[in-house]
């Protein structure tokens, strides 16, 4: 208890030192310098980011900074050529800093360390851009890469952007099925894996995921893998084995690509049915994540960082890989989860040991720890003074996580807002710029230099402050954000700037108050936030509707203290089938789509709310899952299915205070 209110006196004097530090903001909502980056951003972008644009080494500069003639396919720095490896790794080497270390590995599940310097980082990378090259990989070219929180995989998307290939990483927790669409989409030339990942419960073995999506795929493709101790995968005709070839492999140089030259492509929210492939492209990226390592993070060259997400989410490629690459801020790449690797103490070591300086996670996992360790009894075992800031995304952290949070690790809590597709943060707090470190409760900030966020109501006219509407930001989008979907220039046309022409729809909604501080409120469309994890919710129905049990199917989120959300099934069975459906479907979604969709509620319902038009009324049901008032709209079909769904999820601890549908 004495420890505690030690701790808590540290934290309070931490809170105020820091506030009065950067304390000529306290009381004033934005700092002067802030309002004046912001309105040159979106008065004079092409002066801004042209000055910017300095920060980045390139083989060519660009002709123009922006070519805006073809909305909203902006073109950003047209003409200019780069290296994105260059900047993030050459150039440090060539600037003397070779020996410094770029990567930290920490991983607590095996309790493997390791460094990596720059020079290190350079050799590996480059000979394994040497062998992909051999493996006939070049410029344009897909990678894609499925493996674990291990050095080998950033190495791995490294070498692929030093060839001017493009790679796809998917994240280790989606199954064979899912991997298979994905590679039958960005139909790549080679696949870097490893043989396993490793997961509190068990080891994930990949390759036979592996050999089974590239089967369904029905193409001939390369793997290179990466053997673990843990476990060797059986090796194949089409398969190479990393340690035996990359050390013999001579190093290859960068290959520059053109700014609009697409660096990555990463699918989003869990696609079973034509995939959706957000591709960045090179050149905006490369200058505005640098950029955001000082401005909005506040991270200077030589600073620890540590951004505790999984390379297979856009977090981890931004700010686990490039970002702090880019700025030569030490990152750390950690193995493990928050909780349970073997204990909630592991970020606090992680911070002590590394000297951390800013951090990143998820309020999910800030959950997780609170829920074993309520006190901060781990937490106080650490020195915890090198952190300056621990930056939230992924979910929007609600007001007692960011408290407990700031009690905790004795820094303020800041949580920013952005998307697979933006690239970088939409509103954040800016570290670099002022802004008060002490935001009102429950706001993602307020916008980042470059973006325009307005609130629109339906009608398309503008929001009052305070009044709720949908996000969107005013073309153009800022350099470093998405330039289209991969193969579906139209479909990326239609999805985010068809319904307010002139605006990127962010499909979430929210409000802006009187200052400027954006509050965002909840998704618009069919995705679920399942512990950080963007899901589909029709794409989970597509797997469960695939089932011979199921006449009819929605899928839902609700609540949950510790994800966020849990997608739940409401299911109409055939009432000819005989199985055990809900353990059927159970094992089903894990094999098709992932264990990551935690998907274990299964409930059976008579019928479900459709619209004449088909549609189903998903956020109804979900409101009442969550004991809301819900007005059923005119166009229900049936009405009288709340009745029957409200008492099933009942039975199942859902709904429990919710009035009847009206
Ligand atoms: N490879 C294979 N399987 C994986 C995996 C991977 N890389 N990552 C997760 N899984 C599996 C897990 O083993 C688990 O399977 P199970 O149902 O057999 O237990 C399932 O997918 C769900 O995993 P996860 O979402 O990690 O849940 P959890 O209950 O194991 O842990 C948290 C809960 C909150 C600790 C964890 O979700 C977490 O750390 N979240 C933070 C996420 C984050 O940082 N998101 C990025 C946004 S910034």
């Amino acid at each position: 208890m004495g420890l505690m209110n030690l701790n808590l006196r540290r934290c309070l004097k931490h809170l105020s030192d820091n506030v009065k530090h950067k304390g000529r903001f306290l009381g004033s909502v934005s700092s002067q310098k802030y309002q004046v980056e912001l309105d040159r951003s979106l008065q004079v972008p092409e002066e801004y980011w042209g000055r910017i644009s300095e920060n980045i080494i390139w083989e060519k500069k660009w002709d123009k900074v922006m070519d805006n003639s073809n909305p909203p396919f902006v073109k950003w720095f047209p003409g200019g050529e780069l290296s994105l490896c260059y900047n993030a790794v050459d150039r440090h080497v060539d600037e003397g800093f070779g020996d410094e270390t770029a990567i930290i590995w920490d991983s607590a599940i095996t309790d493997r360390k390791d460094k990596i310097s720059y020079n290190r980082l350079k050799d590996e990378v480059s000979r394994v851009a040497g062998l992909l090259s051999r493996l006939g990989v070049g410029r344009g070219d897909r990678v894609l890469i499925y493996m674990p929180m291990v050095p080998e995989a950033m190495v791995a998307m490294l070498a692929t952007i030093r060839l001017g290939a493009v790679h796809s990483v998917v994240f280790g927790g989606f199954a064979a099925k899912e991997l298979s669409t994905r590679i039958k989409h960005a139909e790549p030339k080679v696949i870097i894996s490893a043989s396993c990942g490793i997961e509190p419960n068990r080891i994930v073995k990949y390759k036979p995921n592996v050999d089974e999506a590239i089967r369904l795929s029905g193409l001939e493709i390369k793997n290179l893998v990466f053997q673990r101790d843990e476990c060797i995968a059986d090796i194949g005709k089409n398969d190479i084995v990393w340690q035996d070839v990359v050390p013999g492999v001579p190093g290859v140089d960068c290959v520059p690509v053109g700014s609009m030259d697409p660096l990555y492509i990463l699918y989003t929210s869990g696609t079973t049915g034509e995939p959706k492939g957000v591709q960045h492209p090179t050149g905006g990226h490369a200058v505005v994540n640098k950029w955001t390592m000082e401005t909005i993070y506040g991270m200077q060259p030589g600073d620890t960082w540590f951004a505790a997400s999984d390379l297979g989410w856009i977090v981890g490629h931004e700010y686990t890989c490039y970002s702090p690459l880019l700025n030569r801020t030490k990152t750390i790449l950690y193995e493990g989860k928050p909780v349970a690797t073997p204990d909630p103490g592991q970020f606090f070591r992680v911070i002590q040991e590394y000297q951390v300086n800013g951090m990143f996670t998820a309020p999910t996992a800030i959950r997780a720890i609170k829920k074993e360790d309520q006190n901060g009894e781990y937490a106080q075992k650490y020195d915890l003074s090198s952190l300056r800031y621990l930056f939230v995304a992924g979910e929007h952290c609600d007001y007692d996580t960011r408290l407990w949070a700031e009690k905790i690790f004795q820094v303020p809590v800041l949580d920013n807002w952005w998307q697979t597709e933006t690239g970088h943060a939409m509103t954040s707090t800016c570290i670099g710029l002022g802004n008060s470190l002490n935001p009102p409760k429950d706001v993602s900030g307020m916008p980042v230099p470059g973006w325009d966020m307005r609130i629109l109501k339906e009608d398309g006219t503008e929001a009052e402050a305070n009044e709720l509407g949908r996000i969107v930001a005013k073309l153009p989008m800022p350099p470093g954000c998405m330039s289209t979907l991969f193969r579906a220039d139209q479909r990326f046309h239609d999805t985010y700037f068809k319904t307010f022409p002139g605006y990127y729809d962010t499909m979430d909604a929210g409000m802006k108050d009187e200052n400027g501080y954006i509050k965002v409120m909840a998704r618009d469309d069919d995705v679920i936030n399942v512990a950080g994890h963007r899901l589909s919710t029709s794409a989970l129905e597509e797997v469960i509707l695939a089932h011979p049990g199921v006449g009819d199917a929605a899928v839902v989120g609700v609540k949950d203290t510790l994800k966020g959300q849990l997608p739940i099934g409401l299911i109409v069975p055939r009432l000819e089938y005989t199985g055990n459906l809900r353990e059927e479907l159970v094992v089903k979604v894990r094999n098709d789509l992932g264990a990551v969709a935690a998907f274990r509620i299964v409930i059976m319902v008579k019928g479900l709310p459709r619209t004449r038009s088909g549609k189903t009324a998903r956020k109804t049901l979900s409101d009442l899952a969550d004991g809301k008032k819900v007005k059923i709209p005119p166009t229900i079909e049936d009405p009288s299915v709340y009745g029957d769904i409200k008492l099933a999820l009942q039975e199942h601890g859902y709904a429990l205070n919710a009035p009847d549908p009206e």
